[in-house]
């Protein structure tokens, strides 16, 4: 079929090679700024109170700080920088700064600032989107998720053993300015907490306990130089998989001829659990299986889909996966895919699969109200598992295939008074190519958006692209598909009348 593709393609490319041309041209947008090696923040601001508060009860942690911070300067000033050291910077997703008292305004623009790469500290730098007075204060809320940031211990264990993990932090938040007062919240996921590291900073207990959450400080820094470490490590209890997707594609195609939506996802998954010290045993698992015992293997990935989702398939390396089990929902209510991988994934293994669904087009996409060959398409950025344990993505590719000839392609994330679990736009990496597929004259338009170091706190954001798609674009490709197969009727025809016999002369 290949061969005669090409040749009714090539065929109907002279035939329409007069047709306007689409804005395929690659264009990537990436933005890193650069700084002299021996950059230091101006000290034009000082941070009165800073609360920082880390969960952990999912397999990363997420942190939101609030920090009141005050200028400090003769001048007004709208560039905050946010440290982090170089071997956490890597792995801070999700990225978001607000004014806390002003949180529906918006996200403040966030970019990251590269200096050498040798040092020991990294920053992005928050533009405020007024600057702050001398004397004025703003409390900002951030928030960011820090991947690979757990580590289990020990390291191996038992198919059996309740398995624990250890978080490093440092009790001084690093930051670029002065702190005045802060204290750091952990929360953890349960109540057994059998190590954390004690400090004498302060008069009384530290860090204090109440419950599954534990309080260090507060504690008066303002004599303490910006970027002074004080390590603290805490050991607790995690008997849940650390899920980590090294690499999640995701392509999302739109069809306005079959008028449907097509999700295929492609997972490369790890579990950054302890490793097992014996062999796997079968008995062992059935039996702990069927007594329902928590376990650090992922045993079961539990994947809610929109309404309206058809037609799921799950196939690993080995082939279809029988053992997943789909609940369709109603016409509102989500619908639900409950996979078992073929074995149960223990820490240190990997898993690769890729999942697919459809679902109608229509309610995912509409005319713009601007001009009648306008649209407007709105699918979620990131789908996936949820689950209490979460999930944590090292690479998340998302490509919104669209029709063939879609041009003026546009695309933005939707943003709420809460975060949507995304870095700003400078952390998203776009760019425009065209995919060619069968019958496909000038190939389909594809948006191709990179991030990494997400997590699946970005399940519910929601991606908005418009393109414009003409009557025309729209008839290409049946246009296309007609004209070639005339032609070939037409050589079919001439062939048949030739005449090939030998006469006689
Ligand atoms: C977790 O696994 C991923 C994928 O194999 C790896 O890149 C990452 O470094 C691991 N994290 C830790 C903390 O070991
Ligand atoms: C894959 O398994 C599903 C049931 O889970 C079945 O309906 C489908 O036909 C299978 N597909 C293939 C290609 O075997
Ligand atoms: C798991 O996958 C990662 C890459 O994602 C690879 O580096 C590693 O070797 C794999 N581990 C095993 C045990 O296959």
């Amino acid at each position: 079929m290949r061969p005669f593709a090409t040749v009714v393609t090539a065929l109907c490319g002279l035939v329409l090679s007069s047709s306007a041309i689409v804005s395929a041209d690659a264009s990537s947008t990436s933005s890193k700024t650069l700084l002299p090696a021996d950059f230091k923040p101006p000290q034009v601001f000082k941070n009165v109170n800073l609360v920082r508060n880390t969960n952990l009860e999912k397999g990363y942690a997420r942190e939101t700080v609030n920090v009141v911070v005050e200028n400090v300067d003769k001048q007004p000033q709208s560039d905050y920088y946010l440290s982090f050291p170089s071997d956490t910077f890597d792995r801070v997703g999700g990225l978001e700064v607000r004014n806390k008292k002003e949180a529906e305004k918006g996200r403040f623009d966030v970019e990251a600032v590269e200096v050498d790469l040798a040092r020991d500290v990294q920053y992005f730098v928050v533009h405020l989107p007024e600057p702050l007075a001398p004397s004025s204060q703003v409390t900002l809320g951030i928030s960011y998720s820090l991947l690979n940031s757990l580590h289990p211990r020990p390291a191996t264990i038992e198919q059996s053993d309740r398995q624990y993990l250890t978080y490093s932090f440092s009790a001084y938040v690093p930051s670029a300015y002065q702190t005045v007062t802060q204290k750091a919240k952990l929360k953890f996921p349960g109540t057994n907490v059998p190590d954390y590291t004690t400090t004498d900073l302060k008069s009384g207990q530290d860090p204090e306990r109440q419950g599954s959450t534990y309080t260090y400080g507060p504690y008066n820094t303002a004599d303490v130089a910006p970027g002074t470490s004080y390590p603290i490590t805490v050991r607790y209890e995690f008997t849940k998989p650390v899920v980590t997707a090294s690499l999640l594609e995701r392509d999302l195609e739109v069809s306005h001829w079959g008028g449907n939506l097509a999700t295929e996802e492609r997972y490369w998954l790890h579990n950054n659990g302890s490793k097992l010290s014996n062999h796997f045993s079968r008995v062992d698992w059935t039996v702990a299986n069927y007594q329902q015992s928590p376990s650090s293997a992922i045993r079961e990935l539990r994947y809610p889909l929109k309404p309206g989702s058809v037609d799921p398939y799950f196939i690993d390396d080995i082939g279809n996966v029988s053992t997943s089990r789909y609940r369709p929902g109603l016409a509102t209510r989500e619908a639900n895919l409950d996979f078992k991988p073929r074995f149960p994934i223990f820490g240190g293994w990997n898993y690769s699969f890729r999942i697919g669904w459809n679902n109608e087009l229509s309610s995912f996409l509409r005319r713009a109200v601007s001009g009648a060959d306008s649209y407007v398409l709105k699918v979620p950025f990131l789908e996936g598992p949820k689950m209490a344990e979460g999930v944590q993505y090292e690479k998340v590719v998302v490509r919104v295939i669209l029709p063939e000839g879609a041009r003026n392609v546009r695309y933005q994330t939707v943003e709420g008074p809460l975060s949507n679990g995304l870095p700003g736009a400078s952390q998203i990496q776009s760019s425009l190519s065209t995919h060619k597929t069968f019958m496909d004259t000038l190939g389909r338009t594809t948006l191709t958006l990179t991030v990494e170091s997400l997590t699946d706190e970005a399940r519910d954001s929601q991606l908005v692209i418009t393109y414009d798609h003409s009557l025309w674009d729209a008839l290409r490709k049946p246009v296309a598909f007609t004209a070639g197969l005339l032609s070939v009727f037409a050589a079919t025809w001439a062939i048949a009348n030739i005449d090939v016999s030998i006469k006689k002369r």
